[in-house]
């Protein structure tokens, strides 16, 4: 388990308030692969199970080189794989499908600006506590963006890859993701969509 807890945990809805990703602390241990590479997260929370707590700010450790695959096949793919580096400039007729429409390309608002800076993932109680099955709110928002996008030809692949109990549905609508993006991204919001995907795909 890579998650190092200094403190226990709390219900997720129970979770408290303010968030504060502390970016200073986003610690490298090391360069070395075997290292972990520790992100520091700070939540400011009181215990709503012990009388009188006071609010104090707590502090959870997370290994990026447990975070998971950063990008599900984050690539366009096309089935007609003869020449793909051609496919978005060539002008004949059969490759208009791979143009987007204003409104297609619209539908990427609010997910092309992920940086991948996982601070999602490192906010999102589900991911502390399986961090090995569940894939996170980093790496499904990157999944979403691909595969809403109109150019993509395999969203059913991509949704089958994800198709169990843990990767997506590990999700609690916990939205500390959400809060938490510096960017102001909804990756919460992107899960949602997913599980709509999977349901509908069943
Ligand atoms: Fe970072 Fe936001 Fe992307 Fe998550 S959704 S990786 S918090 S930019
Ligand atoms: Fe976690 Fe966000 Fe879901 S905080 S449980 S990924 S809504």
């Amino acid at each position: 388990m890579s998650l190092r807890l200094k403190t226990p945990l709390l219900a997720p809805h129970r979770l408290l308030s303010m968030i504060r990703w502390s970016s200073s602390a986003a610690a490298v241990a090391t360069e070395h692969k075997e290292q972990p590479r520790l992100k520091t997260f700070l939540v400011y929370r009181w215990n709503p199970e012990v009388k009188g707590s006071k609010p104090k700010m707590q502090e959870y450790k997370v290994d990026l080189n447990q975070c998971g695959p950063m990008v599900l096949d984050a690539l366009i793919k096309i089935k007609n794989e003869i020449d793909p580096t051609l496919t978005f400039r060539r002008s004949c007729r059969e490759d208009y499908k791979h143009l987007q429409s204003m409104e297609d390309r619209a539908k990427l608002d609010g997910l092309y600006e992920c940086i991948l800076c996982a601070c999602c993932s490192t906010s999102c109680p589900s991911y502390w506590w399986n961090p090995d099955k569940y894939l996170g709110p980093a790496v499904l928002m990157q999944a979403y963006r691909w595969m809403i996008d109109s150019r993509d030809e395999y969203r059913s692949e991509r949704l089958a890859k994800i198709s169990d109990p843990f990767s997506v549905f590990r999700c609690h609508t916990i939205m500390n993701c959400t809060k938490t993006c510096p960017k102001g991204l909804n990756p919460g919001r992107a899960i949602a969509e997913i599980k709509k995907m999977l349901a509908t795909a069943s």
